[in-house]
């Protein structure tokens, strides 16, 4: 179990899992996207704690404390600049 902020909001995941399966299948983020699910393509790609991280790498035991941030969490202006 670990608890940390998506988007800025705190959550808590319960079971160990990949970061990929929590913020899509938990948190339904679909911004996030699954490609390969082995770390090879980027497009799962978010922020923790400022850092580009590919989310199907890290499990949620691994992610106490962190601030992660997907596209939805991006301001409006951020989605059109960078999306
Ligand atoms: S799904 Fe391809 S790198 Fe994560």
């Amino acid at each position: 179990m670990a608890t940390f902020t998506v988007n800025g909001h705190t959550v808590t995941a319960n079971q160990n899992q990949k970061l990929l399966r929590f913020l899509r299948d938990t948190l339904r983020l679909t911004s996030v996207k699954d490609g390969c699910s082995e770390g090879a393509c980027g497009t799962c790609t978010v922020l923790i704690d400022g850092k580009p991280t590919r989310a199907c790498i890290p499990q949620t035991d691994k992610l106490e404390g962190k601030q992660i941030l997907t596209v939805e969490g991006l301001t409006e202006f951020e989605q059109e600049v960078f999306t």
